[in-house]
């Protein structure tokens, strides 16, 4: 069968990053093709190639067998090319009914804008991925899975024939990936093709027909994705075998550095007891909407809290104030690095010194940019960021790369208690392995890490102790004799 879209011999570079090199690709129709490849390998610059955002340096795009010499954004849209980007590209400020259907609204040349049918088509718009949002509910409102869903919606809205979904499953459940995977299963038959851009190497196992590893902007290895292991993944994407790590052991003496008391927040989370000992990962897992990451925000005094205590050391830390937490020596790694983590605009180096040299600089000192700029090449080369300086905007990084900035941020500073959402949402899995050594190697210093997550492997390469969250409460503590990857994989079900 003709391929709808097939893109030949691409090359492009940024500056001095050559960010691809003659790579081919070609979509076809009722087909699931994955793109996989450590951060930075150009998957987005390729997705954005297609979609006409970016100009090739050299290669071309036929649609529908029609080679396109200047492929332009409307082009890409009018032959049925709908991407969805990490970002999502929703505008936060607006409803979800808004988001879903003003384009149709505007495109139809309308003077006034017919609500009820904004609402009919937002519906039907969500019923697509079948779940139910709060059409009224503005965007900035909704967790990452929802903002996710909404962006899903929005694609299946245009009459795509071809969807480009960059990292779609991200923040979502295990229960909302099925949800998706039905969805993408009755789109391939309805004969859309899909391109799926994904570090979670099950899913893209499970999901695809066929498969094309980037490597430092080449392509590496294609073909039916039966073909390849998940080692096999691993090591074309990497070019090195890659193994994970078993939690550090606990220090012999247990020494209490963080307590939590009764913490209860209405309609968010209740009655939350715990402690963190001194070099000690304690994970935390549950479904989304079980209260976890509003009780993240709320140790970090992102969120006020109704009642409760919370101490550091021996001391009590007052709630609902963040200074007050970093002045502590808590540190908070969000989910959504683009929210709440970065400064998109600024340079790396800048957004890693922020959190030594804001309005608590002080207790640290002021550092000369020399020992700055020392730091933080260290920083980046610990966590193997990629890019061209320490000047880059972090804006212009791959999105991986991004959330590594907002972990070198926090690691940077002098932090006692680190609170981790998500530390490795959207990172790749060799650079997964280098965090997990550094969160590691800070432990054995005596940092206390509360490290919140979806991924069974990560929590059970990293923590010897997981809370078990549902519905606001506390309802299971695993541990050692007891943590596994199938318990715990048993345990989120039963909750379901
Ligand atoms: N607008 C830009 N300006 C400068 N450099 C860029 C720009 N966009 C991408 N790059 C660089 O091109 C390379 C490829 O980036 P790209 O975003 O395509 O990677 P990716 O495979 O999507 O990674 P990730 O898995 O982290 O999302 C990176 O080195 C990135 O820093
Ligand atoms: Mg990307």
């Amino acid at each position: 069968m003709k391929p709808v879209v097939a893109a030949q011999g691409i090359s492009k570079h940024f500056g001095g990053v050559q960010a691809l090199r003659d790579v081919s690709l070609s979509l076809h129709p009722g087909q699931v093709r994955s793109l996989v490849g450590e951060n930075g390998s150009g998957k987005s610059t390729l997705i954005k190639i297609l979609a006409g955002v970016y100009q090739p340096d050299s290669g071309t795009i036929h649609l529908d067998g029609v080679p396109c010499q200047h492929l332009h954004a409307r082009q890409a849209v009018r032959a049925g090319v709908q991407v969805i980007y990490q970002d999502f590209s929703l505008f936060a400020n607006l409803t979800v009914a808004e988001n879903l259907a003003l384009n149709t609204q505007i495109q139809s040349c309308r003077r006034f804008v017919n609500w009820r049918q904004v609402r009919r088509i937002a519906t039907e718009a969500l019923a697509k991925v079948g779940h139910e949002i709060d059409l009224d509910k503005s965007v900035a409102d909704l967790t990452v899975a929802q903002k996710q869903l909404v962006a899903i919606a929005k694609a299946l809205l245009h009459d795509a024939r071809v969807i480009v979904m960059d990292e779609p499953t991200t923040a979502l459940t295990k229960r909302e990936v099925a949800a998706l995977f039905r969805v993408i299963d009755d789109l391939r038959a309805k004969g859309l093709s899909i391109l799926f851009v994904s570090h979670k190497l099950q899913e893209v196992r499970e999901i695809s027909d066929t498969i094309t590893v980037l490597r430092s902007g080449r392509k590496v290895a294609e073909g039916d994705a039966s073909q390849f292991s998940r080692d096999d993944l691993v090591f074309h994407m990497t070019g090195r075998r890659v193994e994970t790590g078993t939690p550090p052991s606990r220090p012999g003496a247990s020494q209490v550095l963080f307590e939590v008391r009764n913490l209860t927040r209405r309609n968010a989370f209740e009655q939350i007891c715990f402690e963190v000992q001194r070099g000690e990962i304690l994970g935390i897992t549950g479904l989304l909407g079980s209260g976890r990451a509003e009780l993240a925000l709320a140790l970090f005094g992102l969120e006020p809290v109704d009642s409760g205590t919370i101490r550091l050391e021996g001391r009590d830390i007052r709630l609902g104030n963040v200074s007050e937490a970093v002045i502590a020596g808590l540190a908070y790694v969000p989910e959504d690095r683009t929210l709440e983590g970065l400064f998109p605009p600024q340079s790396i180096e800048r957004n890693m010194a922020i959190a030594g040299l804001g309005s608590f600089a002080n207790r640290f000192g002021w550092l000369r940019p020399g020992q700055l700029r020392a730091t933080v090449d260290r920083w980046m080369k610990d966590l193997s960021i990629r890019a061209p300086a320490q000047q880059t905007a972090v804006e212009n990084l791959s999105g991986g790369n991004q959330q590594k900035v907002v972990l070198g941020k926090w690691l940077a500073a002098h932090t006692k208690l680190l609170i981790l959402n998500g530390p490795t949402v959207g990172v790749d899995i060799g650079a997964k392995v280098d965090v997990h050594e550094r969160i590691r190697s800070l432990v054995e210093q005596g940092l206390g890490v509360i490290l919140i997550s979806d991924d069974l492997p990560e929590l059970l390469s990293l923590s010897r102790r997981v809370l078990l969250m549902s519905r606001g409460r506390i309802v299971k503590e695993l541990t050692c004799e007891s943590l596994d990857h199938d318990a715990l994989a048993a345990e989120l079900a039963e909750l379901e």
